[in-house]
């Protein structure tokens, strides 16, 4: 759990005419002492992580990369220092081909140096792009890579985009993606938009037969950053972008603007039954398990028998709809033998008690909007599960 600044902040590097918003070490630096005055830490937000245009384009004279000097004067060991003060951790951005898509130095050539540069720096994550290299290659460069991160005996977080870049060619091998990853990109680039958060969707659930049983600890299914908070998505639809990362045991890396957000995004964000689903540590990643009259259902299993359904109304006219959850219908229908126990906790938090097979809910789902709820089984003798 983090923050990451492409999708807010993009290249941003005139600091001459928009200081606050440019990519300088001033801005990680107001995002991490915001992380830490304004609760996302303690919310388990964790990771202040730089992307793409941060470095000069020329490296130094032992061939290493190096920060522009103009929009990171104190460097980025300096900044790694500042973050750690502040108990976050810091992460940084490459790239395995000869160039970053942004056009900086690419990586092709000097994985160990950069590798060990970032170690020596005190970076705690690297998120490694594939731009400018040829698709056959993306397999040797991302596991030299990671080789090369591991001789440096420090712990860093290595997040791929192997497979995005490698299925407009062939299914990539997600055994060896895994071996070499902690996190990869699958899917197109997330944009602040409803559209975009579907695409994604729809993405992840057309390929879940080849993508959900590859993620659980150490290695996740990535579908790119959290754009709550920003411009683009109604509150329903974030409570939807929210509810389904947490389904899908996505990374949660915020991209947005955390001086200047609205409180009930934040509030959304900030969710610790939501965080709760998403950090289960039984480390399942949930599936869409239906489709029906244009409601969408995903089931995610949970730790100690319990599960996380997400019901989204695709619905994008009218208001509330109600869907009738009959639990005998539940793919996972069989942890309300005899009983269950349901929890609502988007729209809102509310606890519905105690349910069977025979129970009757209805929730009401705004247009684009999520129920998200936790259903845990009740077993054993019903006289005493109260004690
Ligand atoms: C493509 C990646 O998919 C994005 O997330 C971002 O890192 C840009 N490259 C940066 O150029």
């Amino acid at each position: 759990m983090g923050w990451l600044h492409w999708e807010r902040f993009m290249c941003n590097i005139d600091c001459d005419t928009d200081p606050n918003n440019c990519i300088s070490e001033n801005l990680y630096m107001q995002m991490a002492n915001i992380m830490v005055t304004e609760g996302w830490k303690e919310a388990g937000y964790e990771y202040v992580c730089i992307d793409d245009c941060w470095p000069s384009h020329q490296r130094d004279a032992q061939g290493r990369l190096q920060a522009d000097s103009k929009r990171f004067p104190s460097g980025i060991k300096k900044l790694a220092d500042y973050v750690h003060s502040k108990g976050l951790k810091l992460g940084i951005y490459a790239d395995l081909g000869t160039k970053t898509c942004g056009g900086f130095p690419g990586s092709l050539g000097y994985y160990d140096i950069d590798a060990q540069t970032f170690a020596d720096w005190g970076v705690d994550l690297l998120k490694f792009d594939g731009c400018y290299m040829k698709w056959n290659l993306l397999g040797e460069g991302y596991t030299n890579m990671s080789i090369a991160l591991n001789k440096t005996g420090r712990s860093i977080v290595y997040s791929c985009e192997w497979p995005l870049y490698e299925w407009p060619y062939h299914q990539p091998d997600y055994s060896a993606i895994r071996k070499a990853c902690n996190h990869w990109r699958n899917s197109m680039d997330v944009e602040d938009s409803w559209a975009s958060v579907k695409t994604i969707l729809e993405w992840t659930a057309d390929h879940q037969n080849v993508i959900v049983p590859v993620a659980g600890p150490g290695g996740w299914n990535d579908p790119d950053m959290l754009v709550i908070g920003n411009f683009g998505l109604s509150h329903a639809q974030q409570e939807s972008q929210m509810a389904l990362w947490a389904i899908m045991a996505s990374p949660l890396l915020m991209s947005n603007d955390l001086r200047d957000i609205c409180p009930r995004s934040k509030e959304l964000l900030q969710n610790r039954h939501i965080i709760a689903i998403s950090q289960d540590p039984l480390g399942k990643q949930g599936y869409r398990t239906a489709k029906v009259n244009n409601f969408e259902v995903w089931e995610r299993p949970l730790s100690g028998g319990r599960l996380a359904l997400a019901v989204m109304n695709k619905y994008e006219t009218g208001g509330p709809r109600g869907f009738p959850l009959t639990l005998a219908t539940l793919p996972s229908w069989k942890i309300c033998t005899p009983q269950c126990n349901v929890t609502q906790v988007l729209p809102s938090y509310k606890e519905l008690g105690i349910q069977t097979l025979l129970s009757k809910l209805v929730v009401a789902i705004n247009p684009s909007g999520t129920a998200l709820l936790s259903i845990a089984p009740l077993k054993g003798d019903l006289k005493n599960q109260w004690l």
